[in-house]
């Protein structure tokens, strides 16, 4: 471990940038900002969360991410988030927070499932599905963007994904959540039944996948996985495994994804007007954009397995290293004008909010599909959205995502 000395309050205001306070406030900017530009690696002896390094700039983070074997994933050190893995109750044994070799193995038991063509499968019943959506939105009335549309769109778009039983997609939230628990510790009430759910959820998916494995193979991600040799294999805890990290991964990051690009819209209402006058060229883009400058998730973490050095910085082997995505798709070394909403962006490809390496999001053909999509049909029905309160944003540094966005829609057709 670094040496820990302890800094005055002032101090540790400036470095401690987990304080979920701050991400409620949308208060993290300028901090992150002075970091990049002071002290791009830097110490935090103490925190809610313990001591952490903290790397701020966009080549930092690449190179960090780029050696998997000095920075490690895996739960066995702590895990991908700030707090620790290992403390949990019930280990979910996701390949999210796994080294290679094992990792590469799993990983490339699912891949099968999210290849270009697959996505190609799926865009017909995506489209559908948030088109039905946005036909029944109130217009001239004040709703929550967030409840009203990106939960019940993101859940529709889950039971899409897997082909889940329409009626019962209601399940898919809840089942996520309690699989994305990982911070109740050791309480034995909570961790049971966390357990009861997702021993439900396993027996559910396992239904479904042996109906999927008995028929032809359809486009969904739970018949192809059924039918792809690479999952023959697998025994019943990769299985949940493998499931939940799908449904988490998906879940909250789609979900604040589309809730960004609404505060996005509001934002930026001429940017919006290009994008819907012209969103066979612009969709793409401006759902790029969302995601860089949202970053959904904040942050991920690693585990040093050696001493290293980082800008003239000692790591200690076992050093918490926390990756700030939201910081490095902020440097203006590599996006200009950075906290602008551009759909015309050039490099916004280039954003880390989708992970870098061999951890790279398998998800982010798919979100991309899924953002894409809700913005040209928005487009296509002229829709405006203003902002008709305040924006109530989550108190965590690792959900960067929102409870409540009220606004008002008109739409000419
Ligand atoms: C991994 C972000 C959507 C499935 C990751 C990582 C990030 C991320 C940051 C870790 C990358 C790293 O450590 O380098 C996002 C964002 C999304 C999104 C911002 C939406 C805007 C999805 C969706 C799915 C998904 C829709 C699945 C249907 C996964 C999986 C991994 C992953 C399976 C683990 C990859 C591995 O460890 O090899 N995602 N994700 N994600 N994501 Fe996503």
């Amino acid at each position: 471990m670094a040496s820990l000395t302890m800094p005055d309050p002032a101090e540790l205001d400036r470095l401690d940038v987990s304080r979920g306070s701050l991400w409620e406030a949308n208060a993290w900017r300028p901090l992150f900002a002075r970091l990049r530009a002071e002290e791009p690696v830097s110490f935090c002896p103490q925190s809610a969360f313990g001591p952490y390094w903290s790397i701020t700039r966009y080549d930092d983070i690449v190179a960090v991410e780029g050696d998997a074997q000095t920075y490690s994933s895996s739960w066995e050190h702590g895990g991908i988030v700030i707090f620790d893995m290992k403390d949990t109750g019930v280990q979910l044994r996701m390949f999210i927070a796994m080294d290679d070799p094992e990792h590469a193995e799993k990983r490339k038991a699912i891949a099968p499932a999210v290849t270009p063509t697959a996505m190609a499968a799926l865009a017909g019943a995506i489209r559908q599905r948030t088109a039905d959506l946005l036909d029944t939105l109130p217009e001239g009335e004040v709703f929550d963007w967030v409840h009203t549309v990106s939960i019940p769109l993101t859940t529709a778009m889950i039971a899409t994904l897997f082909d889940f039983p329409w009626d019962e997609r209601h399940k898919l939230a809840p089942w996520s959540d309690w699989c994305a628990k990982i911070d109740i510790g050791p309480d034995p009430v909570l961790n049971a039944e966390r357990e009861g759910h997702i021993f439900e959820m396993a027996a559910r998916f396992r239904e479904l996948y042996d109906e999927r494995k008995a028929q032809p193979v359809r486009p969904d991600l739970l018949s192809m996985m059924a039918h792809a040799d690479s999952f023959g294999e697998m025994d019943e805890q990769r299985f949940i495994g493998a499931i939940a990290l799908l449904l988490v991964g998906g879940n909250d990051t789609t979900r604040n994804s589309m809730s960004g690009m609404i505060e996005r819209i509001t934002l930026f209402p001429e940017a919006w007007a290009q994008v819907k006058a012209d969103p066979a060229r612009l969709a793409g883009g401006a759902a790029t954009e969302t995601i860089r400058l949202q970053t959904p998730i904040a942050h991920m973490r690693r585990t040093a397995t050696r001493d290293v050095e980082l800008h003239g910085k000692t790591i200690r082997k076992g050093d918490k290293v926390v990756l700030w995505y939201n910081s490095g798709n902020r440097d203006e070394t590599v996006f200009p004008d950075a906290d602008r909403w551009d759909p015309e962006r050039e490099n916004s490809r280039r954003h880390l909010s989708f992970g870098y390496g061999i951890h790279r999001c398998l998800g982010a053909r798919l979100a991309e599909l899924q953002l894409t999509t809700l913005i040209e049909e928005m487009a296509k029905r002229d829709m405006d959205v203003k902002l008709a309160g305040e924006i109530e944003r989550l108190a965590s540094c690792f959900t960067n995502g929102y409870e409540h966005i009220p606004v008002t829609m008109s739409r000419s057709h």
